[in-house]
């Protein structure tokens, strides 16, 4: 098998600011003042907003976005829409015709920066610019926007958590082309980088034990990418040393993930550590992973009844895995359910013919054929929430992604 080593900065790739803007006059003025603050990485489009929606559906969004909204018929709805595609940390300032304060309050609400009224000046362009950078402007939220945290932990080991992580991963990167992170919290018998045929990068461990190592730049360089739209942060730390995770590292290392990516998706090791207790915490999801055994029931409810004390406002899906694979020996679902107090969501059957083949040529199940890949892409677009309703309000989005 080959493990290539695929990394890059990925802070590079991406421009300072973007406009899509319909009437000459405004796209000039954004000209000027993009020269007059020096930002180099600026590129101007005639368009709209519908065109932003487009075009950062399928390339990475620039630090600051400049959208207009004038021809919109629902601007609210588009800036939602809008926000489903954008990277998270991106400040988008709307400019539009409407000199309407209700108009301007809603906008705010709906995660925009500022808005401006044609015809822009360029002293009001400039302001509105520096406070975004800055990140002063008078309606920034502190937080800024978040990526989601998916935990994926098994109730026992060798239930299959590694292989759902992986595919759920693949799948959102994939189908729903969001960026996202697969982080492997354990540094020493990981699979993740392997399943996906890549070397881990140095860097995590000493991330993961010491808060002041954590900034954009050195993860960057810890970060390996699979594709442009999934990245993976794992080791191989040796095993004849014991690695000390600091919770509050553990914590800023998923806050700085969070500002980078759609979606970080850890796959947690079984033991329950301050590094588990951290990601469990932060979680807005929880994939429980386990098969149809006696323990693995009993451990489901244990972590289930774990996350009601932790994290009472995560999601949790429980995910029964290698079903049928004893047959006769197996507890039947209902029973299972009626032992952990709840229906499980998902019963992906036992496969080693398909997933074996997958794992072991490096490729995630999720992006083969047959039962198990087709029910794990379901999964991953559950987990999305489908687009309807995705679009019905940013605001309550944003207070569950920073929850
Ligand atoms: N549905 C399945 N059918 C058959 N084999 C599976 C299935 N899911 C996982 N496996 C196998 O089980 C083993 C353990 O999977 P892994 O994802 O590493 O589990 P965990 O992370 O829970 O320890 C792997 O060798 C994998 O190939
Ligand atoms: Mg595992």
């Amino acid at each position: 098998m080959s493990r290539a080593l695929a990394r890059d900065g990925i802070a590079q790739e991406r421009l300072q600011l973007r406009a899509f803007v319909a009437d000459a006059e405004t796209r000039a003025v954004i000209a000027q003042v993009a020269g007059d603050l020096m930002i180099t990485g600026a590129s101007i489009h005639n368009g709209t907003v519908r065109d932003a929606i487009t075009v950062l559906g399928r390339e990475r969004s620039p630090r600051i976005l400049i959208v207009d909204i004038s021809t919109s018929e629902l601007p609210l709805s588009d800036i939602d829409e809008l926000a489903e595609v954008c990277e998270p940390g991106v400040s988008v300032i709307a400019i539009g015709e409407r000199n309407d304060v209700g108009l301007f309050r809603e906008l705010i609400h709906h995660g925009i920066t500022d808005y401006l009224v044609k015809p822009v000046t360029a002293t009001l362009l400039q302001r509105a610019l520096v406070q975004a950078v800055e990140g002063q402007a008078p309606h920034q939220r502190q937080t800024g926007r978040l990526g989601r945290i998916v935990a994926v932990m098994g109730a026992r080991g060798g239930v299959g958590a590694t292989m759902v992580a992986t595919s759920l991963a693949w799948s959102i990167a994939t189908s729903r082309h969001r960026r996202v992170v697969l982080f492997d919290l354990d540094l020493q018998f990981g699979s993740v980088a392997l399943a996906l045929d890549l070397d881990p990068a140095n860097g995590l461990r000493d991330a993961v034990e010491n808060p002041s190592r954590i900034d954009g730049l050195y993860l960057d360089r810890t970060l390996v990418r699979h594709s442009d739209t999934l990245y993976v942060l794992g080791a191989e730390e040796p095993l004849d040393d014991v690695v000390r995770a600091d919770r509050d590292a553990v914590g800023l290392l998923l806050q700085e993930l969070q500002a980078k990516f759609h979606f970080v998706i850890v796959d947690l090791p079984r033991q329950i550590s301050v590094a588990t207790q951290q990601v469990l915490q932060s979680a807005t999801n929880l994939v429980l992973v386990s098969d149809l055994s006696l323990a693995g029931m009993r451990d489901t409810l244990r972590i289930v009844q774990l996350m009601h004390a932790l994290n009472v406002g995560c999601t949790v899906n429980v995910v029964i895995n290698k079903g049928g694979e004893y047959r006769a020996g197996e507890i039947p679902k209902s029973e299972f359910e009626r032992g952990i107090g709840r229906s499980v969501d998902l019963v992906l059957p036992f496969d080693a013919r398909r997933v074996c083949a997958a794992i072991n040529s490096g490729r995630p199940v999720a992006s083969t054929s047959g039962p198990v890949a087709e029910q794990l892409r379901e999964l991953a677009e559950r987990i999305c929430g489908n687009k309807a309703a995705g679009r019905t309000g940013l605001f309550k989005r944003l207070l569950a992604m920073v929850r």
